[in-house]
């Protein structure tokens, strides 16, 4: 059995934005948790390359199609590398591959007997590739998410059954686990109350899309064929790729995490098409917020669109990492600050975790022959131990929960915890006393062995520092032996040898 995660499929009208990165980040912790909870995972990221949308990005370039999405493509692939991203699958739906797939499945869902031929009518806005509702009630008639004027539709189109699944999505939205926050499911379900309309599922003036099997001059709908992505992944590189192929090897997700724009797509159409073609749905869908700037929505129309390279070459990726992940509450919408953003990085990661490795390492150096102390002696103190098992709890049920905002909390908790330890006990006037040696070195010991859990337990969040952090405490972490195990208290060996301490972080600057 593997563990199935997944990001949206990106358009590749421009390249990567800092949405596109938070979601990516948010998969790719979760990935590395769970791989070093030991299951096996399959992380599927990738690119959604079809549509008006991106026909019409390319010729603007006056490029084909296709050029222009093996460059964006290229570009998301770079930059997944860049931001160090441990994805299994990366799925482009102009693939050979993928193509087999949405005629596999399109069969199927024909014989179901869900298609028909029908007429569309409506208000298009090409930026979210979707008719909208209603937009005769909004006196612009603009998208309000694009802020794009919409464009009027009327032609012939398959459709596709969606009103018969009625009851049957009903059950699945009502079921608590399904769609998260809970906040969410309600707009689902108030959706869903007002009764499922069947859906078009192909284009007659798309030329940039896959062509209906059997249908002349039709090509499919793009996010009819998009999330279908989900499912091709899996089976790329099978030598036999084929829905049975992906049923086998891993399907259905255990979690599509994806933009709140995007939820009615995935927790609807999606499990309603699924259906259809006699498959399982996802198990979850978890509708995360948007990044804002400075508490505006970031746009390029308002000029404050934050590039992640260049936060990534001026901070580095684990600095953006710790601030999405730890700052934002996953499901709310979250606001990128400068200010907030360097006095997070200075306070949790320089300070409080970098400070009290550097700190307790020196200490441990000078009064030890540059070793870890020895904690078998005499008096055991073991509030910290006590506390470290206490938060080590809650971080795994928090990131079990996908509320990775308080499993860094967590963390940070025990870092906070052991510097106000170390203040407390003050080795350093015990030390004036050689009679106090046994008891330093339960101290230090005890703050060492805190230091080297809050650094197992970054490492799905913050894997580079998480290396550093062992590197100082001499390479200790075993990457043969279960994780889980290794954050039991007592692991660190006294007499080890700890190398000369070295900042793990440098401390940012206002700009
Ligand atoms: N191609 C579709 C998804 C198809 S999935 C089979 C799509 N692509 S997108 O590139 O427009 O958006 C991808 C994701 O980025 C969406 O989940 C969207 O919500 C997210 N974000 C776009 N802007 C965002 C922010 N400002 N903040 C956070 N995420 C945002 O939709």
């Amino acid at each position: 059995m593997s563990f199935v995660i997944t990001t949206p499929l990106y358009y590749v009208n421009d390249k990567p934005h800092l949405g596109s990165i938070y979601t990516t980040l948010i998969c790719d912790s979760i990935a590395r948790y769970k791989r070093l909870s030991g299951e096996k995972v399959i992380f599927i990221t990738g690119v959604d390359e079809h549509g008006l949308k991106i026909q019409r990005t390319a010729s603007n370039k006056n490029v084909k199609p296709q050029v222009h999405c093996d460059e964006i493509s290229n570009i998301f692939i770079q930059n997944w590398r860049d931001w160090d991203i441990t994805y299994n699958k990366f799925v482009r739906t102009s693939s050979k591959n993928h193509e087999s797939i949405v005629d596999e499945f399109y069969r199927r869902v024909k014989k179901s007997d869900d298609i028909y031929m029908g007429v569309q009518k409506g208000w298009y806005c090409v930026g979210c590739e979707e008719f909208k509702d209603n937009p005769e009630n909004s006196p612009t008639q603009k998208c309000p998410i694009h802020q794009k004027t919409l464009e009027w539709k009327n032609e012939e189109n398959l459709f596709f059954k969606l009103s018969k699944y009625q009851s049957q999505i009903e059950d699945l939205i009502n079921k608590p686990s399904f769609i998260q926050p809970k906040e969410r499911r309600n707009e689902i379900i108030n959706f869903v109350s007002k009764g499922l309309k069947d859906f078009s599922i192909s284009r007659t003036n798309v030329s940039w899309g896959i062509p209906v099997p059997d249908t002349k001059n039709h090509t499919f709908y793009v996010w009819f064929d998009a999330l279908l992505g989900y499912v091709s992944a899996i089976s790329q590189n099978f030598s036999n790729p084929s829905l049975e192929t992906s049923i086998n090897n891993g399907w259905p997700a255990d979690i599509h995490l994806i933009g709140k724009d995007i939820l009615r797509f995935h927790s609807v159409y999606w499990p309603a098409m699924l259906l259809s073609a006699g498959m399982k749905v996802p198990k979850k869908v978890f509708g995360h917020g948007f990044l804002t700037r400075e508490g505006q929505k970031m746009g390029k129309s308002l000029g404050n669109v934050l590039d992640p390279n260049l936060l990534l070459s001026k901070y580095g990726k684990e600095a953006v990492r710790w601030y999405l992940l730890k700052d934002i509450t996953l499901g709310n919408d979250g606001d990128f600050q400068n200010r907030r953003f360097v006095d997070i990085i200075n306070n949790d990661l320089a300070n409080t975790i970098g400070n009290l490795l550097n700190r307790t390492s020196s200490m441990s150096r000078k009064w030890f022959n540059n070793k870890v102390p020895n904690n078998e002696d005499l008096i055991i103190d073991n509030t910290l131990e006590l506390y470290s098992k206490e938060k080590v709890n809650n971080y795994i049920k928090h990131f079990n929960s996908y509320t990775l905002d308080l499993a860094a909390n967590d963390l940070l908790d025990l870092a906070i915890n052991t510097n106000l330890y170390l203040n407390e006990k003050q080795p350093w006037t015990l030390i004036k006393d050689k009679n106090n040696i046994s008891l330093v070195s339960n101290i230090i010991y005890n703050v060492l062995e805190s230091i080297r859990i809050i650094g197992l337990l970054l490492l799905p969040i913050l894997p580079d520092l998480s290396s550093k952090i062992d590197i100082q405490l001499g390479s200790i972490y075993d990457k043969n032996k279960s994780w889980i195990e290794q954050l039991n208290w007592g692991i660190l060996k006294h007499e080890s040898i700890l190398p000369i301490p070295n900042p793990i972080i440098e401390k940012l600057e206002y700009e």
